[in-house]
């Protein structure tokens, strides 16, 4: 007996012309690439769709071989960055620049966005990512999906699924029970399945408690298929793929890049280990993907300026001022000042991260020669660089640097992260910014009181032993082509930074959750910390951080009042509230609401992130921030029902402007989702009394007992006592009960 594919694909006539058309051979041949970056071409049929990384920007390459350099394109800023935003309008314009720039390109399919949770700074790839918490990831992930998708280019949702670390990538065995699965790790692919029909998805390397992601029917037919209703295309992480039959059989449909083995899939379908129907449905898809793509609109060029410009918007919407003690930021650049800006980062910019995702810019900008633009007359700026980026430290660079300072009123450092600390194929072993960094921070601070610092780095950075050197701190992330030219805008208050944390800073690289189990041994990454990723953690155990999830500041203040909390049915909420910019400057706000379970003892994190707006306010003017919440926003996954599960009570609502900083709160109660759990003998005796059905049956049953036991008059202490036994280890006399009695009543409470 061969193995199955399961379901034919949505809206595919497999019986069309087209597939019929071509042989078993032909149609096993579309099922793997036909260059390192296009599918196969069949005679006429089938046309060969080029697909390129992705995710900030194109990479599309100058040839066909693996590594060849690739075409300029604009560099935007990373998911990092553009998660930061918080504005999922913003990277929708993104995703379709991009997609518009993928058309001038001739470019079917950009290979993005990479929606993996954030589970621990080290890993390699986190600039790539959104966020720690899988509501930014959905949020952010299907707007960069739907921009790209809006002019008929495809996008490809990567990597699924629980790629979090890129240590030992190609075998490692994510090990993760199913719940934290369904409820941290898989969501933001489920809400983009489901929300924007992605053209495209892209499974991982690694393996998901001991089964490659590709080659994972659970994960990429019952999952993403039945369940999800996903209607595109699989297609393999770049090598990912182990068992040619196996993957097919699982679902997936296109094995990139090409490795020579299309013969195994014929061999296998005629020796009957795989049933044809697979192969049909994997080609079908690959037809139905140029059916799409080919719907696409077609141009020639794009406007490389406004994409800078597009840029510029995303980088300086990105940049979170995490600290500005005494307003020392923005600097005026009229005012009459000496500014010493200080670090090489400065002039020569980190903006992206290394490995697949890097685009070769259209150009590129840096703070140094933009601060320099918009400096008024009277504002006196010197360069420093202050330390080399390669090569062992610099002292006399150090000693410039700190001569500059001292003769400053305010000093601009530029630190961050080596390129080589944030790639792809590679997890970082510390959270630290390199030893010369801190030191030169420290001199320059001694030299003059008012430094900002200015963050280059992909992922978070430990600020607790420095940050106390410098008055004001913008993490700047990685900036993308224009970023240099978005710091300035920042630093000279040309406009206020609104970026907000999509992933909490630790105190200490030990304080963070998954620190004991990452990046694992002996091919295993026990996901020990289960859904406690992020402010999961640190807010449910109260646990000191440096800056919470969400938090970000603006030159102007936010004040939160008026909340209402409305219901509009069974189970759905509409939550408002007002945000009154208190301050003197433009500025926007991103209010977070949160909702939060308060249980004696956890079995769930102390509060989730359910919804964010950001909202633009004049000085003084008022907003109301809206959001919506369903059954599914207080659900949590019962492995037992195998399905999400409702559970009656009162939740707290909460909105604030971070996880730490909640403003107002709210109740909503709910009668939960009205489903009983199946009773057996193996059901305990709590759980049959307090089903609604089995509980009123038990207790007649027990009633007619010649012994008649009435269960209301058994002494309470007595009765929870006993309330965790199994009902089947009651059977015998002395209640009267039988295993076919308790069948019978379980039955007859299931009919009911
Ligand atoms: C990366 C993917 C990328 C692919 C093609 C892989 O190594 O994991 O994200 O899309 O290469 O470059």
């Amino acid at each position: 007996m061969g193995v199955t594919a399961g379901t034919s694909p949505k809206g595919i006539d497999m019986t069309s012309d087209q597939l019929a058309n071509l042989s078993l051979a032909e149609q096993a041949s579309l099922t793997s690439g036909g260059t390192a970056w296009t599918t196969k071409a069949v005679r006429d049929v089938v046309r060969a769709l080029r697909l390129s990384d992705g995710p900030h920007g194109l990479r599309r390459p100058q040839d066909g071989s693996l590594l060849s350099a690739s075409v300029p394109a604009t560099c935007f800023p990373p998911a990092v960055t553009s998660g930061s935003t918080w504005d999922p309008e913003l990277v929708r314009r993104i995703g379709a620049a991009v997609a518009r720039e993928a058309s001038a390109l001739g470019v079917d399919v950009v290979l993005g966005p990479g929606i993996n949770i954030k589970r621990s700074p080290l890993c390699g790839r986190n600039f790539e990512y959104f966020s720690e918490d899988p509501h930014v990831s959905a949020v952010m992930g299907a707007a960069l999906v739907d921009g790209v998708q809006s002019l008929g280019i495809g996008a490809c949702v990567k990597h699924f699924a629980v790629n979090n670390q890129e240590t030992d990538r190609m075998r490692v065995s994510a090990d993760v029970d199913e719940r934290t699965l369904r409820e941290l790790y898989l969501p933001a692919f489920e809400h983009i399945v489901r929300e924007t029909r992605p053209y495209t998805v892209m499974a991982a390397y690694n393996r998901i408690n001991g089964v490659y992601a590709s080659e994972n029917r659970w994960l990429l037919t019952q999952v993403l298929r039945q369940e999800w209703g996903f209607d595109g295309l699989v297609m393999s992480d770049w090598g990912a793929v182990n068992d040619r039959v196996a993957a097919l059989a699982a679902g997936l449909d296109l094995q990139m890049p090409p490795d020579g083995t299309d013969r195994q899939v014929t061999a296998a379908v005629e020796e009957g280990r795989l049933d044809r129907a697979a192969v049909t449905a994997a080609a079908a898809r690959v037809l139905r993907l140029q059916e799409r793509v080919d719907r696409a609109r077609r141009f020639d060029d794009w406007d490389v300026d406004a994409h800078h410009e597009l840029a510029r918007e995303a980088a300086r919407a990105g940049a979170i001022l995490l600290k500005n003690d005494d307003g020392l930021l923005p600097i005026d650049p009229a005012a009459r000042l000496k500014v010493a800006v200080v670090g090489e980062f400065a002039r020569t910019p980190r903006y992206q991260g290394h490995g697949s995702s890097r685009v070769t810019p259209t150009r590129l900008d840096n703070a140094w020669d933009a601060l320099r633009r918009a400096a008024g007359p009277e504002l006196e700026l010197t360069f420093s660089p202050g330390f080399a980026l390669t090569g062992p430290p610099d002292a006399r660079l150090a000693e410039e640097a700190v001569a500059h300072a001292a003769e400053a009123d305010v000093v601009l450092l530029f630190l961050g992260l080596p390129e080589e600390s944030e790639t792809e194929g590679q997890d970082r072993t510390d959270i630290d910014l390199p030893r010369c960094q801190v030191e030169l921070l420290r001199s320059v601070a001694a030299a003059c009181r008012k430094v900002a610092v200015v963050l280059a780095n992909g992922a978070v950075v430990s600020v607790s032993e420095w940050q106390d050197d410098a008055q004001a701190v913008l993490e700047g992330w990685l900036g993308g082509q224009a970023g240099g030219a978005a710091l300035a805008d920042l630093l000279f208050g040309a406009h206020s930074p609104s970026g907000k944390l999509t992933e909490s800073i630790p105190l200490r690289l030990q304080d963070v959750p998954s620190y004991l189990h990452f990046p694992g041994q002996d091919g295993h990454t026990v996901h020990g910390e289960g859904r406690y990723v992020g402010y999961r953690y640190y807010d449910t155990l109260d646990v000191p951080v440096a800056y919470p999830f969400g938090h970000g500041l603006s030159y102007t203040t936010f004040s939160y009042g008026d909340l209402q909390v409305e219901q509009t049915g069974e189970n759905a909420w509409t939550i408002r509230a007002t945000v009154t910019n208190t301050g003197s400057r433009h500025g926007e706000e991103v209010v977070q609401l949160y909702v939060a379970f308060d249980e004696p003892h956890p079995t769930r994190p102390r509060h989730e992130l359910r919804g964010f707006a950001k909202l633009a306010l004049e000085p003084g003017a008022s907003a109301r921030a809206e959001f919506r919440l369903t059954g599914r926003d207080l659900a949590w996954y019962s492995t037992k029902r195998g399905g999400w599960r409702i559970d009656p009570g009162t939740f707290t609502v909460e909105v604030g402007a971070s996880s730490r900083d909640i403003r107002l709160r709210g109740e909503l109660s709910t009668p939960g989702d009205g489903i009983a759990d199946e009773l057996t003998g193996a059901s305990s005796l709590g759980e049959w009394l307090d089903h609604p059905v089995g509980g009123k049956l038990l207790r007649e049953r027990l009633t007619a007992h010649p012994g008649a036991v009435k269960l209301d008059d058994v002494d309470p202490l007595v009765l929870s006592a006993v309330a965790q036994i199994p009902l089947a280890k009651f059977t015998g006399p002395v209640l009267g009960l039988t295993a076919e009695a308790i069948t019978a009543l379980a039955a007859a409470a299931q009919a009911r």
